[in-house]
């Protein structure tokens, strides 16, 4: 059960649409904003990802969708949309988890590696955006990316990932400033080293991950729950004069790398 810190009923009525929803920190995250009251839409390639976490959040009492689609197709995300729609009848929290990513150096990064990537994460993200523009601008809502802090520090293999999540934080910082006048708030979270994904397991190689928890200043890994809880604060009236932030969720990790006198 994911503690929820929030008053029930915080997104009562709101519906949310949440790109990558099945598994991991945006399954985290579709889970808290259902249980903080808000009809939950799951979308990402495989309904197999997504079939259990729906499940999961009816169990829990929530409402729940699931329904297939790439983040690259934008027709297919239309059609995603019409569909969260017409079983909850409105849109008004869109959370861009989707994202790909893999190890790999540089000079060995063919060109398609590194286009799939940025078309995953950073078009993907202005594709659910643009495709729930008009859906959002009728009563205002708002749009929370999933960033990361590679990006603010040369990061090796991980050149792609950096490259699109830079992006994604230019997409943050201008649609907060097209579409404010809308009621639109556009917001993103940059997770630090969250213990408890499929990422970290495959990302972040087990002989460092003790130096990686020491590196820390609060000296723990990230929990899923740190995202998710964040997420509903951004998503809720409690943020409603927020937009264009990066909330950096990461136990003060990327701050703390240059830190010489840090435990090895
Ligand atoms: N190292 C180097 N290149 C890789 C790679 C790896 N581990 N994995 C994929 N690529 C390259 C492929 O070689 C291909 O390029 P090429 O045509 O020049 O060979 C390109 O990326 C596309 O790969 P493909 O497998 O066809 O794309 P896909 O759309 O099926 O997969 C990925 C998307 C690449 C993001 C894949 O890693 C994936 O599905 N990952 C699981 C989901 C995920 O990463 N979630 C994020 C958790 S943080």
């Amino acid at each position: 059960m994911i503690e929820n810190t929030f008053a029930p009923g915080l997104l009562r009525d709101r519906t949310a649409f949440v790109t990558g929803g099945g598994t991991g920190i945006t399954g985290g995250i579709a889970r808290a904003l259902a249980q903080a009251g808000a009809r939950v839409a799951l979308v990402s390639r495989r309904m197999e990802h997504l079939e259990p976490m729906a499940k999961t959040i009816m169990d829990d009492g929530g409402e729940a969708l699931a329904t297939a689609a790439d983040v690259r197709h934008p027709e297919e995300i239309e059609r995603a949309l019409n569909e969260t729609i017409e079983r909850f009848g409105k849109l008004d929290i869109v959370v861009n988890g989707a994202a790909g990513n893999f190890l790999c150096p540089a000079e060995e990064l063919s060109p398609n590696g590194f286009g799939t990537v940025i078309d995953i994460d950073l078009k993907g993200t202005f594709n659910v955006c643009r495709a729930a523009f008009e859906h959002l601008k009728r009563e205002g809502g708002c749009i929370l990316n999933i960033s990361a802090t590679l990006q603010l520090l040369g990061t090796p293999l991980q050149l792609h990932a950096s490259a699109a999540k830079a992006g994604v934080d230019t997409l943050t910082r201008g649609l907060a400033v097209e579409w404010g006048r809308y009621g639109i708030r556009t917001n993103a979270i940059a997770p630090g080293p969250i213990a408890d994904t499929e990422g970290f397991a495959r990302l972040v190689p087990a002989p460092v991950r003790d130096k990686l928890q020491r590196r820390i200043p609060l000296n723990r890994l990230g929990r899923i729950n740190d995202i998710a809880q964040s997420a509903v604060f951004l998503c809720s009236d409690a943020a409603s004069f927020i937009n264009g932030a990066v909330l950096v969720v990461d136990g003060g990790h990327w701050l703390a790398a240059n830190n010489l006198m840090s435990a090895e």
